[in-house]
């Protein structure tokens, strides 16, 4: 560079700048809002929506799956996972070791046909509960003889009513994430819960930190996002390609896929980070795929969250919802 006449190295810092602020973008005509946890809740990793907009479930760091009901706003404790979880040890606690004591939902997701919520606890496996919540009915605690060690992401097909499920790493629990970043494990699995069946089987092996799970709008695949590995794999369900898998989205830009969700169109949501050339920091970003894995969007949140990570974005009416663990509340963009 140094060796560049002046206009020259202006004109290439012109053209570095296009690579360098035009990703992300930001959407400057969009409101944000935060719709804070009860004062003892902290840390919401998924959401699950009764209906567009209406009220939602959310699991926070100490074992908890509130509902939320708007518009008056108030937070119910609606269901736990673990029958070991007393009020005087567990509300409101962020001791990460009272995980296994306490529980700690992470994947949810709602079925409006049978108002049953299910539920991904990275320490007790998978739930459901039914609109009376309390404590939540075990599904599974592992597959194929194997127990699960930090169950994480679910969806439920569209189609069919099964639910996928992973379980980010056979090696690493929740308390030991970033050794599995460290360790660049890959033992994470992607489950099927035959619903008809009451049945587990496993899909996919050898995931990269497998942290999130989507299905298609027509049941055709279901999306997994390996969050150590930076992208996001396709398993197909139907087809002539049917159980087998590729590679859905893998992008020098995008790394850290977290949840992945299913908008009403088809496409997805994703939630992930990206590096800011300037800092070498991490900083999160919304992405929007359709459902061929082309970007059609990719917007920095970090004016509203900064660098800290957020784990998912769902769209629910009109507007946006994230949630992250490192936060007290949900936050909201609205065109
Ligand atoms: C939970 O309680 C049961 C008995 O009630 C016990 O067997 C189990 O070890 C306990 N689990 C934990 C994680 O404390
Ligand atoms: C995970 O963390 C807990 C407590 O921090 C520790 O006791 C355990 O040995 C760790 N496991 C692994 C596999 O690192
Ligand atoms: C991490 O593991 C994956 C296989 O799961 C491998 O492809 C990749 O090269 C590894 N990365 C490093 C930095 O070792
Ligand atoms: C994939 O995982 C299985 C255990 O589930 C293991 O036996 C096998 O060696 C792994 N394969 C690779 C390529 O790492």
């Amino acid at each position: 560079m140094a060796l560049l006449r002046p206009s020259t190295k202006a004109a290439m810092v012109s053209i570095l700048s296009i690579f360098v602020f035009c990703f992300p973008s930001t959407v400057l005509s969009e409101s944000f809002r935060q719709i804070f946890l009860p004062p003892t809740g902290f840390g919401p990793e998924s959401l699950a929506f009764e209906s567009p907009g209406g009220a939602f479930y959310t699991g926070v760091n100490d074992g908890r799956v509130l509902r939320y009901q708007p518009p008056t706003g108030s937070w119910t404790s609606f269901a736990i996972t673990s029958p070991n979880r007393t009020i005087a040890l567990c509300d409101g606690t962020t001791d990460p070791d009272k995980g296994p004591i306490c529980g700690r939902p992470l994947g949810l997701a709602y079925s409006p046909s049978t108002k049953l919520l299910y539920i991904a606890d990275a320490y007790y496996g998978l739930f459901v509960a039914d609109s009376n919540g309390r404590l939540a009915k075990q599904i599974a605690t592992s597959a194929e003889g194997q127990r699960f060690v930090a169950c994480n992401a679910l969806d439920i097909d569209p189609i069919t009513g099964n639910i996928y499920f992973t379980d980010a790493s056979a090696v690493y629990d929740l308390r030991n994430s970033s050794k599995a970043l460290l360790a660049n494990d890959s033992t994470g699995r992607l489950m099927k819960y035959d619903v008809r069946k009451n049945q587990v089987t496993v899909l996919l092996r050898n995931l990269s930190v497998a942290v999130g799970v989507a299905v298609s709008k027509d049941g055709g695949f279901v999306l997994v996002s390996e969050f150590v590995g930076n992208r996001i794999r396709r398993y197909w369900l139907t087809g002539r390609d049917a159980g087998t898998s590729d590679i859905f989205l893998s992008n020098l830009n995008i790394v850290r896929p977290n949840n992945i969700k299913r908008t009403s169109l088809g496409d997805f949501r994703i939630a992930a980070a990206t590096v800011r050339q300037d800092s070498q920091t991490l900083v999160p970003i919304r992405v929007r795929v359709d459902e061929h894995g082309r970007i059609s969007e990719t917007v920095s949140l970090e004016a509203q969250y900064g660098s800290t990570p957020i784990s998912e974005v769902q769209q629910s009416g009109l507007s946006l919802y994230v949630s992250s663990r490192g936060v007290n509340f949900v936050g909201v963009y609205t065109p």
